[in-house]
């Protein structure tokens, strides 16, 4: 198979060839029907946004463009089979759950889980029994081989692992060791690699998940130059049934093949497949420049940080620890954006900075401007240093989704089974998940956080938060 080529690209490129009648979905008729405002910037696009035409191809039954595009990818990323997703990679973590998992069947999930696996829980009736997730002075870095093994200690009935890595801060688990552990248990390892599409083409990134795991979902549209939200499902291992994962992708999927969404995931791959090295290198190099210009004014996590704690780092994502030079995350995330600086996470006593292909640094970037004027307080370093331990589940959270929810004061909340989880920012990491029990640990804790000013998700301005009735 050629890498050069791009099959779903090449195929739209010559449609433009011929002049056509357009009696056919989507309505626009490529772009003549577009709302009048939108012609100038999107016209060019409709005229590729087209559909299942003879010679182009069926999203659901591939077997032609899309077909040949995604074998392509799987190649590529030395996969048995690779799927194209039209709805990000939280289609992805669907399918994984649904082709993997039966209802009542029990799932170790790593706690930072995406909310699209919650979704993927309540539709399958599976149980999921939550690992805790190691941090360092607060900042969330990812589970480790131990958790695994006393998971499956704890649940040996458990059917697979469920895990993120990278975490949203570049933060890679111990992969090697953990896929031991799953093979040991006979479970599946589904890894949702969100954030980590680029690893494979770079040595001196943390390594990707492929030769590890069952099924990993990555979005390309994070870390590669693809269109939002495109994303691309792998699939590794014979352990997975084939004409279950085929329906889960139906279920999830558009019926409507999205051609330029799949066409940039297809010039994605050709692109990588012929320069990933160089792209990723030169990511790397800016990231590094931008490390060292920003190192000037705030704390950086660093690799040789993590990796003593048997983590790895991403060191594409450059996460500023405001909170330890004693500078307010929000006040600093919103005086950069009066600079035009525009950061992808923004939280107290953290910011995160992605460093993408699209990303060169100049070394005009104006920090100086921005830090300075930013003040620094002792007062601001509110974080989280470490999490109360995980309550005990009540309900599963397919029985949470069907109960009716009411609103208790915090303070009440004791004994009650939370409807809707709570998540503190800082750390990003559900406290609470529906169906557990609010413990008074965890209502203290929480009262304790909010005192300090920590922002959640899940607690009202009231200071209300939802319980089954
Ligand atoms: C860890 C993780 N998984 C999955 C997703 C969902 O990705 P997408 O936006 O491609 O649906 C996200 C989104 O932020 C994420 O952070």
């Amino acid at each position: 198979m050629e890498q050069s080529k791009a099959p779903i690209w090449d195929k739209l490129l010559q449609w433009q060839q011929k002049k056509r009648l357009w009696l056919h979905v989507p309505a626009h008729g490529g772009g003549a029907g577009l709302p009048s405002e939108l012609q100038n910037l999107f016209g060019m696009y409709a005229r590729f946004d087209l559909t299942e035409l003879p010679g182009l191809d069926n999203l659901h039954a591939p077997q032609g463009i899309i077909a040949q595009a995604q074998a392509l990818a799987a190649q590529l990323f030395a996969a048995k089979a690779s799927f194209f997703l039209a709805g990000g990679a939280s289609a992805g973590v669907r399918v994984m759950i649904r082709a993997c998992c039966n209802p009542g069947d029990t799932i170790l999930v790593a706690r930072n889980a995406h909310k699209s696996l919650y979704e993927a829980l309540v539709f399958t009736g599976v149980v999921p029994r939550y690992l805790p997730i190691e941090t360092m002075e607060g900042l969330p870095l990812n589970i480790t081989p131990e958790a695994v093994k006393e998971g499956f200690a704890r649940y040996p009935e458990a059917k697979a692992l469920f895990l993120t890595s990278p975490s949203y801060y570049g933060i890679a688990a111990n992969l090697p060791a953990i896929a031991e552990a799953v093979r040991k248990a006979g479970a599946l390892l589904l890894v949702d690699e969100a954030h980590g599409a680029h690893l494979a083409f770079c040595r001196q990134l943390p390594e990707a998940a492929g030769p590890y795991c069952d099924l990993r979902v990555q979005s390309w549209h994070k870390t590669l130059g693809a269109l939002t939200p495109g994303a691309v499902l792998h699939c590794h291992t014979e352990h997975i049934d084939k004409n279950r994962l085929f329906l889960a992708l139906q279920d999830v999927q558009t019926t409507s093949p999205p051609y330029p969404l799949l066409a940039s995931l297809d010039v994605t791959r050709r692109t990588m497949a012929l320069k990933g090295e160089e792209i990723t290198g030169k990511m790397l190099t800016n990231a590094k420049k931008l490390r060292e210009a920003l190192a000037a004014y705030v704390p950086l996590l660093q690799r040789q940080q993590v990796k003593p704690l048997g983590f790895d780092l991403d060191e594409t994502r450059v996460t500023m620890l405001v909170g330890k030079a004693g500078i307010c995350g929000l006040k600093a995330g919103r005086k950069l954006a009066e600079f035009g600086i525009d950061l992808e996470i923004i939280q107290a006593d953290t910011l995160l900075a992605i460093v993408g292909p699209g990303y060169n640094f100049n070394g005009k970037e104006n920090f100086a401007a921005a830090f300075k004027t930013i003040p620094r307080s002792t007062r601001f370093c509110r974080h989280i240093q470490r999490l109360p331990s995980i309550p005990e589940m009540v309900l599963t959270p397919r029985e949470v989704y069907f109960q009716p929810a009411k609103a208790v004061k915090l303070q009440e909340a004791q004994g009650h089974i939370a409807w809707a989880m709570i998540v503190p920012y800082p750390p990003g990491i559900p406290l609470v998940m529906p169906g557990e029990k609010f413990t008074s640990e965890i209502v203290a804790f929480l009262q304790e956080a909010r005192r300090l000013g920590v922002e959640f998700m899940g607690i009202d301005d009231a200071g209300q938060v939802l319980v089954c009735k």
